[in-house]
């Protein structure tokens, strides 16, 4: 197979008065005017039970886009029933043409999708325009080029072969359906989580965060034209427990592919030990959970570098990315600088709707985020031993907005360098230059969760040490850059302890979780 590399999407800049800039903001204007009324779908079908929730965008709550359908146990069931019975023709699909397929998408969302799909997201997830282009158009297209370079990789590949005797190995998909279910705040893991179980072979049902439900439904338009037969994806929308209970109890589920709260993966994979008993097959289980990444700097950084990685590692997207730096660990004499360059970057950046391109900084998802983070910004500012270095206010009268805050923590175990709050929050501890080795120790021993973590250092030795030391604490490590941005293809997601199984979101080794290989010898 001569398959050309797969290359990252371009990401378009929407340049103040260009066209494609106009086009998207004219498509966000209808979008946000437009009223959808959003169904589920089970075996190709719209299905509107009349039992609707309103969707209200994060930076407007009082503005109605439009409303979803929820879905009963019996749609939950048909949605098994109806996977089940797609997954005859779909597992026997060549692989060649269920790569076409995302092959196709990912053309189409290069092209006529990526307004709608940027659009959407920007709305309801409060995502900016750059924000919404390197997720919702960029990284998907990527998860599904690489995904088929990836799968060229696995089923071109057949190297055991001896004289006599033919070995071959078939990446048989799992027997049963696949469960996914999708966070809101990336538009493209949530087509990810379907897309890669699906590719190999897999028939899923797709439970989407409710606060994802318009670019949800932009991505079954999108992979309804690129020709994925009905059955292959079913979606609903509805109670997450009951959703949950009636999926993880049949006998058919054959895996989870999750992203979401450390809490609700280890009460799912419960669940899933519960049931053992009754499976046909061990279901495969994938999730990538919570995180408090971390930014550390030694004496020998530069503290401009250290300030920026604070500034976007921090603060785009509101905090609310699973990489995103939420405690910083810097020595005593760079922090003057450090502070001075985060408190001047802080200074330039708007707050507010995405739509204005100019606000850097938008809405939290909804509003028991916003009463969380903000509770624990008050009572910072109450704690002796914290300080607010900047920001500290929040206002959720129009829409969840919490100004970009930088808490400096006396103890290196204050709540907020412990806690994770998903949203624009940082909390720094100052710590003695000469206490550098220590303060790795420190690092590692509070790293409950390991998914990203950045070092900053123009020592080698340093360095070195720092790698080490953090061996353990972060399953994306970066060295003199920000903790955020993992590109498909060139540095796989996923981290380990209680972030997740560390099985690499846009790798061959996460598609090779979703098969079940048979090896077959024949002799001649
Ligand atoms: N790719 C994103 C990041 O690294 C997370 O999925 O920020």
């Amino acid at each position: 197979y001569n398959v050309p590399k797969a290359v990252n999407e371009p990401v378009k800049t929407y340049a103040p008065n260009s066209p494609e800039k106009k086009s998207l903001l004219d498509t966000y204007k209808k979008m946000y005017n437009e009223k959808a009324d959003i169904p589920f779908y089970i075996g190709g079908k719209e299905i509107r039970t009349g039992n609707t929730v309103s969707i209200h965008p994060p930076h407007d709550h009082q503005h109605t886009v439009g409303q979803y359908h929820k879905a009963e146990k019996t749609h939950v069931e048909q949605a098994i029933a109806n996977a089940l019975e797609a997954r005859d023709a779909w597992s026997k699909t060549p692989w060649e043409h269920r790569a076409a397929i995302f092959l196709k998408a990912a053309e189409l969302l290069a092209g006529p999708y990526r307004d709608r799909m940027n659009a959407a997201t920007m709305i309801c997830q409060s995502k900016n325009v750059m924000q919404a282009e390197i997720d919702a158009a960029c990284e998907m297209i990527d998860f599904f080029k690489f995904n088929v370079e990836f799968m060229t990789e696995i089923y071109a590949n057949q190297p055991i072969s001896s004289p006599g005797i033919w070995n071959r190995m078939e990446y048989r998909p799992l027997e049963g359906f696949t469960y996914a279910i999708t966070p809101f705040n990336f538009t493209s893991i949530a087509a990810n989580l379907c897309a890669a179980p699906v590719m190999m072979g897999n028939v899923c049902v797709w439970k989407p965060s409710d606060h994802q439900i318009y670019s949800a439904q932009v991505i079954v338009e999108l992979f309804k034209e690129a020709g994925l037969p009905d059955g292959v994806i079913n979606v609903v929308y509805g109670d997450p427990v009951m959703i949950s209970d009636t999926i993880l109890s049949h006998r058919e589920f054959s895996g989870i592919h999750f992203t979401g709260s450390t809490h609700v993966f280890k009460m799912l994979w419960k669940q899933i030990g519960e049931n053992i008993g009754n499976y046909k097959t061990y279901p495969r289980i994938v999730g990538e959970t919570g995180g408090k990444d971390f930014i550390w700097s030694h004496p020998s950084a530069n503290a401009k570098q250290v300030a920026t990685a604070i500034t976007r590692g921090a603060f785009e997207y509101q905090g609310q990315k699973c990489s995103a730096a939420s405690r910083a660990y810097i020595p005593e004499s760079l922090w003057a600088d450090v502070k001075k360059y985060v408190v001047a970057d802080l200074k330039s950046i708007k707050v507010g709707s995405p739509d204005d391109t100019s606000n850097f900084v938008n809405a939290v998802i909804h509003e028991a985020s916003f009463d969380k983070i903000s509770s624990f910004i008050d009572q910072a500012k109450q704690d002796k031993d914290a300080e607010i270095v900047a920001g500290g206010n929040h206002d959720k009268s129009k829409g969840y907005f919490i100004e970009p805050t930088v808490i400096l923590a006396k103890d290196a175990k204050y709540t907020t360098m412990c806690t994770e709050l998903f949203g624009p929050v940082i909390t720094i501890y100052v710590y003695d230059d000469k206490d550098w080795k220590n303060s790795l120790k420190l690092v590692d021993e509070t790293s409950e969760y390991a998914l990203t973590g950045a070092i900053f250092s123009a020592d080698r030795y340093v360095i070195d040490y720092a790698t080490n030391a953090l061996e353990n604490a972060a399953g994306n490590f970066y060295i003199n850059d920000k903790p955020t941005g993992a590109v498909v293809g060139q540095q796989p997601f996923g981290g380990a302890r209680a972030s997740g199984t560390n099985d690499k979101a846009g790798s061959i080794w996460n598609l090779l979780r979703w098969v079940s290989n048979r090896t077959i010898k024949e002799t001649f």
